[in-house]
């Protein structure tokens, strides 16, 4: 019934506007909420809101570690693209309490050399008015080990190939990176990690059209079916993680290419080319739609937390107390804006099956989400590891959260000797908040790839 009603609506707009967005309305699968709603909600209220908050300075420095070396295959290190260039910060263009309070709890090594008493002096030197609370709240923040329930590689960040990037200065867009190598990252990703037999072949990408009998997509499709939601919901978070990333580089397409400037902005037929349902043979659409499926996982991530972030000791720590307290007021709005929104998923459906079997499968999604951390440094132009590095990191930090429900809500309201049950680092809340912008950005230029589809009408 409802692909009649799809046929029909095709044949009424055959336009490249209802080629792309036709299929993009209505109910969104596994949840019980509709693309128009989220819109607006989006647009209207969360993204201006977030926007602001990404451009203080806690959320602008991610320390990330650009240098590891591939451990899968013999990647080109560099792929000679003048856009594909990361700037590093200079040391002193970090605020001093981020270069201090990041002082590590990841490489197990350095804590040992350094001695409880070395951490508080390291600590007290930043800002001696920090409060006793504050102060042991950071120290047991540095020593927490949470090995075991990460979903990401984690940088070592006291590693010296580890670098403060500003992420204002170095925007996701359009690197000229793609063809073979760009594509070989997608597809083991896809191939190798995503709990897929390699009997199943995904249906492809445009330009290939030999799948168009439609005979190995209703295979997928029917995989996919069988799958218990969470398998289901991975497949769709990844595809909806390339779909985000794609949606970035039509829209800040480097247009103008030529001595005098350089200009980005929206390449509609680059759109097409990943999103019209004709072009793709059907993918598109179910692309976009897997789109908004990750931002509602991410936004559901985001509601979750607001218990951690409460805490009275957790502060958006950077040395400068007054505004670290406004920040820390705005990042509580937009999380209590994100619980306000009435239609999330059926908590029964997912991430909730019986004890046991919802152990076995959280371990199954971290290590496949391990891997794919990993796949990511393997991606050559460095503008792109760095966003993919941290759009991956940011979605293991919402699983890592939604997997660990029970722990966040049993948070001691006052900070006390006892072992906090569940931490995040600074370099964890930096991409779980980034990685939601950028796909709340999405989100908003679909906005604008709508009207100027409907213009070329
Ligand atoms: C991790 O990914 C690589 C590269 O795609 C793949 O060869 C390997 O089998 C994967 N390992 C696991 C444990 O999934
Ligand atoms: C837009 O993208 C297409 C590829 O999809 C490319 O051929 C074309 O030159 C681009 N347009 C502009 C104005 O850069």
């Amino acid at each position: 019934m409802k692909l009649v009603v799809l046929l029909l609506l095709f044949q009424l707009f055959g336009s490249s506007h209802c080629r792309c967005f036709c299929q993009v309305t209505g109910d969104l699968d596994d949840c019980a909420c509709d693309v128009e709603t989220l819109d607006g909600f989006n647009n209207d209220q969360l993204f201006p809101k977030l926007q602001t908050l990404l451009e203080s300075d806690y959320f602008r420095f991610y320390k990330v570690n650009l240098n590891k070396p591939c451990p899968f295959w013999t990647a080109n290190s560099h792929c000679g693209l003048k856009d594909c260039a990361v700037k590093p910060c200079s040391p002193n263009e970090v605020p001093e309490g981020i270069r201090s309070s990041s002082h590590n709890k990841y490489s197990a090594e350095a804590n040992e050399h350094l001695d409880e008493c070395e951490q508080s002096k390291h600590l007290g030197a930043v800002d001696v008015s920090l409060s006793d609370e504050t102060r042991e709240a950071l120290l047991s923040w540095s020593k927490h080990d949470d090995e075991a329930e990460r979903f990401c590689v984690v940088d070592d960040e006291q590693s010296p190939d580890s670098q403060y990037v500003d992420l204002l200065l170095n925007p996701e867009r359009y690197t000229g990176y793609k063809g073979p190598e760009a594509w070989q990252i997608w597809n083991s990703i896809y191939e190798e990690n995503c709990f897929k037999p390699y009997t199943i072949k995904r249906p492809l990408v445009p330009n290939s059209f030999q799948s168009s009998s439609g005979s190995e997509a209703r295979t997928f499709y029917s995989w996919l079916e069988g799958q218990c939601v969470e398998k289901r919901a991975f497949y769709r978070l990844i595809s909806g993680l390339h779909a985000s990333i794609n949606v970035h580089l039509s829209a800040r397409y480097l247009l103008d290419d030529s001595w005098f400037q350089r200009k980005w902005g929206h390449n509609v037929s680059e759109f097409m080319q990943r999103f019209d349902s004709e072009l793709t043979a059907g993918e598109g659409p179910k692309r976009l739609r897997n789109l908004y499926f990750l931002y509602l996982i991410e936004l559901r991530a985001l509601a979750k937390s607001l218990p951690f972030f409460q805490q009275k000791s957790f502060q958006l720590y950077t040395g400068r107390a007054e505004e670290d307290q406004k920040h820390k007021e705005m990042l509580l709005d937009i999380l209590q804006l994100a619980r306000s929104f009435p239609l999330h998923f059926d908590e029964t459906s997912l991430f909730a099956g019986d004890e046991k079997e919802a152990a076995k499968l959280k371990e199954d999604v971290r290590l496949a989400f391990l891997n794919i951390s990993r796949i990511m440094d393997c991606v050559g132009c460095f503008k792109c590891r760095l966003w993919g590095k941290l759009q991956t990191q940011g979605l293991g930090t919402a699983l890592k959260i939604l997997f660990s429900e029970r722990q966040i809500e049993a948070l001691p309201s006052r900070s006390s000797e006892q072992r906090p049950s569940f931490q995040l680092s600074r370099q964890e809340i930096v991409s779980l908040l980034n990685a939601f912008g950028r796909i709340s950005t999405s989100i908003r230029e679909l906005k604008n790839f709508r009207s100027l589809l409907a213009e070329e009408r």
